[in-house]
């Protein structure tokens, strides 16, 4: 299935335990909430054990949620007037460990999934009420489908007092995704949602799922971070997605190495002198100089050089649209227009194919930049983009 189903939702914030309540006719237990998040650098690196270097976003997935006497679990999602769904925890209708992919479709297959990936795990969990209402645009490459999956994980589990680390937690909602839902993600999105901190670039070694907090204060530095939605609604489970998957885990196989992660930057030139295939090369190149990019773009932030990090954020774009070949018109279009308008550096974020771009730009640029990418969008004659800015907010929590 496809990422871009719609879960956002249209009532203010404050209201997931109000709307909890009309729904349901008791107060929740409590209400926990997940971010979405942009990816600084580091693309499609998580699935190659590599490294990535994400931040969370203010918007996020709120999950109100009481628990239950039964084994049935009740979804409802303030964005679908669909309902509620039910599920039962015991299997024949609904949740069965043994076969993942059943249950239901569209965004109720989310938190259907995180219950059973948490079942599955072999955790002790009751019946609930879920009520759910996100402000995470959708298809928008900024991850609301982690955002989902990562609030109703930390709902159910703290609920039941399952004890689970974050990144366990994240990896679970990353299997989740993967065998329940169907996409082959890897666990950046949900590592970010779970894990990150205000103020912060996170970044992960999704190997070990490490993870190291690193100062990202672009105010102090006078400058801003534009997030630039294309609108183009941006779908992993089209195939895409999973043969760049494919052909990674092919090339490191046919190198005898157990991910690209372990092709060091230094002996890429002779690894790829190896490999026959012209795609798979530039696909190796990709992803061996994109963690080489992490590195780099963490040591400048370290340092408090935040501006020289946009030349690399701009090779990074390029090495996505040439090497990798997940860009499109409408990224390439944002990317170039925000540093013709002068921003230091640009990038496509997230899986590509449609999705966000972002621009690292001075503060006082915020309106010229829009304004030029907003023209050459009308030009071009693509739909008017959504232009914000972002700074580093805190990661999942119950917030009440
Ligand atoms: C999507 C996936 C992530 C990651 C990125 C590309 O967001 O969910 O796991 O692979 O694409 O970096």
């Amino acid at each position: 299935m496809s990422r871009a189903e719609p879960m956002s939702t249209g009532e203010p914030m404050s209201t997931a335990a109000d709307g909890f309540h009309r729904l349901y006719g008791s107060p929740p237990e409590g209400v926990w909430a997940a971010p979405g998040r942009v990816n600084l650098i580091g693309e499609h690196t998580d699935y190659n054990d590599g490294f990535a270097l994400p931040f969370a976003l203010p918007h996020r997935t709120e999950v109100a949620a009481a628990r239950r006497p039964d084994r049935t679990l009740r979804i409802h999602s303030a964005g679908f007037p669909s309902g509620v769904v039910t599920l039962d925890l015991e299997g024949a209708g609904g949740l069965d460990p043994a076969r993942p992919p059943r249950g239901p479709h569209g965004w109720a297959a989310y938190p259907a999934a995180v219950a059973w990936a948490l079942l599955d795990a072999g955790l002790p969990l009751g019946g609930a009420d879920l009520h759910i209402r996100s402000d995470v645009p959708t298809g928008a490459g900024l991850s609301s489908s982690a955002a989902l999956e990562v609030a109703t994980a930390l709902a159910l589990t703290d609920l039941y007092a399952v004890p689970l680390a974050r990144p366990d937690l994240a990896a679970l909602a990353r299997r989740a995704e993967n065998a329940y839902v169907g996409v082959p993600c890897g666990v950046m999105d949900q590592m970010a949602s779970a894990c990150a901190t205000a103020g912060h670039a996170l970044h992960l070694d999704t190997r070990t799922l490490e993870q190291r907090h690193i100062p990202f204060d672009c105010a102090a530095a006078g400058l801003r971070l534009l997030v630039i939605d294309t609108r183009v609604q941006h779908a992993l489970g089209d195939g895409a997605y999973a043969e760049r998957l494919a052909s990674c885990h092919g090339a490191a196989a046919a190198l005898g190495l157990p991910a690209l992660r372990d092709l060091p930057y230094e002996e890429l030139e002779q690894a790829l002198a190896r490999l026959d295939d012209p795609v798979r090369r530039r696909r190796v190149r990709h992803v061996v100089t994109e963690n080489e990019r992490v590195v780099r773009v963490e040591e400048l932030l370290r340092a408090g050089r935040l501006r020289e990090t946009g030349p690399l954020l701009t090779e990074g774009h390029a090495s996505l649209r040439d090497d990798y070949e997940v860009s499109c018109p409408e990224l390439d279009l944002a990317v170039s227009t925000a540093e013709a308008a002068g921003a230091y550096g640009a990038r496509m974020t997230g899986g590509g194919f449609g999705g966000s771009a972002l621009a690292l730009i001075d503060a006082d640029g915020e309106a010229a930049v829009t304004r030029a990418v907003t023209e050459a969008f009308a030009a071009a004659g693509f739909e008017p983009p959504r232009v914000t800015s972002a700074a580093p907010a805190a990661g999942a929590a119950r917030i009440l």
